[in-house]
């Protein structure tokens, strides 16, 4: 094994904040294998195209014989997966390809992992298959729950949940079956830089600042426990380096909050840094129609992560929160490419098959 890592999913908006941070961290050698579909941006690693540590390959985790060449040419220590369909809403418009990529490509990328590990043989001990999943695998809970723990049962109400819910199981299978060495994380919302303008985060700072609807779904009394996205990369590096193989982890900000509360807050930083005219972009919040099986609450017990592994997140959410409005403020160009949609020009000129 070479000291190479695979990071599948690379290029969307938590794997390139992944993969930035591990090589600043002193590591080198990355392969970083995803489709580009639309939330996947190669802008995102711009700063990093030409460090000899770092490679790009375009392809599909549910393409097993590029995958097999990928593993036998590249010999990696570890693959970190995180290639996924992500969005609630588009699951529920359109869950086929929640199930092909996050079921079936899963399910690929464990067969040949699998291959690849039984004949590395003795050599293939310190090998991890690490799994990036979502809290949204254990359901919703009511305000008086106690978050989920590593051992809440697993209830997933969207089609994107039940299918991070099915991958989860076929990881577990994994281990439990052949012992490959596997480990799971299971993260709260995370939001930061690089996001894509779908999800809730940056769709109200692009729209506030844009004069645009900021659209609440039903009561906006939704509650997420928010993570900085740097938190979680440095959650999922620990998890790779020191977790015990086998082991699941929750992971999250302890920072829960109402979605009407992040939107206001959103505005009147965005009323504060990019200046506000006769009225507050408070006026802007529009409440519509809900998403149909909302999950009420989601907050995480990341107690075991921090206790065996001593992780805690670094970031609060007011300055995490502040941090990420001037990013968008900063970077008119990356906003301008994926709302333009002329990143998705460009990959097609470089990367088109
Ligand atoms: P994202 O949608 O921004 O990025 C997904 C990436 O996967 C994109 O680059 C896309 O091109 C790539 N991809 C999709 N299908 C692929 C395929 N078949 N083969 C190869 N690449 C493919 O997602 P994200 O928000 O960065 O989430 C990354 C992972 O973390 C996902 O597994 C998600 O379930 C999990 N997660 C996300 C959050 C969150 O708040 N965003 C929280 C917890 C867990
Ligand atoms: O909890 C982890 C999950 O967080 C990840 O597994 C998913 O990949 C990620 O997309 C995210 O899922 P959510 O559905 O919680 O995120 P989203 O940003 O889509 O929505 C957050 C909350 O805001 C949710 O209660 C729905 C609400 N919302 C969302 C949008 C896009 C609105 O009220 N209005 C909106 O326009």
């Amino acid at each position: 094994m070479e000291n190479t890592i695979l990071v599948t999913g690379g290029a969307g908006f938590i794997g390139s904040n992944f993969i930035l941070q591990w090589l600043e961290r002193g590591h080198s050698q990355v392969v970083n294998l995803d489709k580009l579909t639309y939330a996947g941006n190669l802008h995102n690693l711009k700063a990093i195209e030409d460090n000899r540590g770092y490679e790009f390959v375009r392809g599909d985790i549910a393409e097993r014989e590029r995958l097999r060449d990928l593993l036998a040419f590249r010999k990696p220590r570890a693959i970190v997966h995180f290639a996924a369909e992500s969005h609630v809403d588009r699951s529920i418009r359109g869950p086929e390809e929640f199930v092909r990529t996050n079921i079936d490509g899963t399910f690929a990328l464990l067969e040949e992992a699998r291959a690849y590990w039984s004949g590395l043989g003795q050599g293939g001990d310190g090998f991890r298959f690490l799994h990036v999943s979502t809290d949204e695998v254990y359901g919703s809970l009511n305000l008086n729950d106690p978050p989920f723990s590593e051992s809440t049962p697993y209830a997933p109400n969207s089609p994107y949940a039940a299918s991070k819910a099915a991958s989860d199981h076929l990881v577990r299978a994994y281990h439990h079956t052949y012992g490959l060495p596997t480990l799971t994380t299971n993260c709260s919302n995370n939001y930061g830089r690089f996001q894509f303008p779908e999800k809730l985060i940056p769709l109200m700072i692009l729209n506030a600042l844009n004069g645009k609807p900021l659209p609440v779904y039903g009561d906006g009394q939704n509650v997420r426990d928010w993570l900085y996205v740097e938190d979680h990369c440095s959650a999922i590096a620990t998890v790779l380096e020191r977790g015990r193989v086998g082991q699941t982890f929750n992971i999250g900000g302890w920072n829960e909050k109402r979605n009407l509360d992040i939107v206001q807050t959103i505005c009147d930083i965005v009323d504060e840094m990019a200046g506000r005219g006769a009225s507050s972009r408070r006026e802007l919040i529009t409440f519509v129609k809900d998403r149909p099986g909302h999950d009420r609450r989601y907050a995480m017990d990341a107690t075991k992560i921090e206790r065996e592994l001593d992780w805690r997140p670094k970031e609060t959410f007011e300055t995490g929160i502040r941090k990420t409005v001037q990013w968008y403020l900063n970077n008119k160009e990356w906003v301008h490419d994926v709302i333009s949609g002329s990143y998705r020009q460009w990959i097609e000129t470089h990367y088109s098959s």
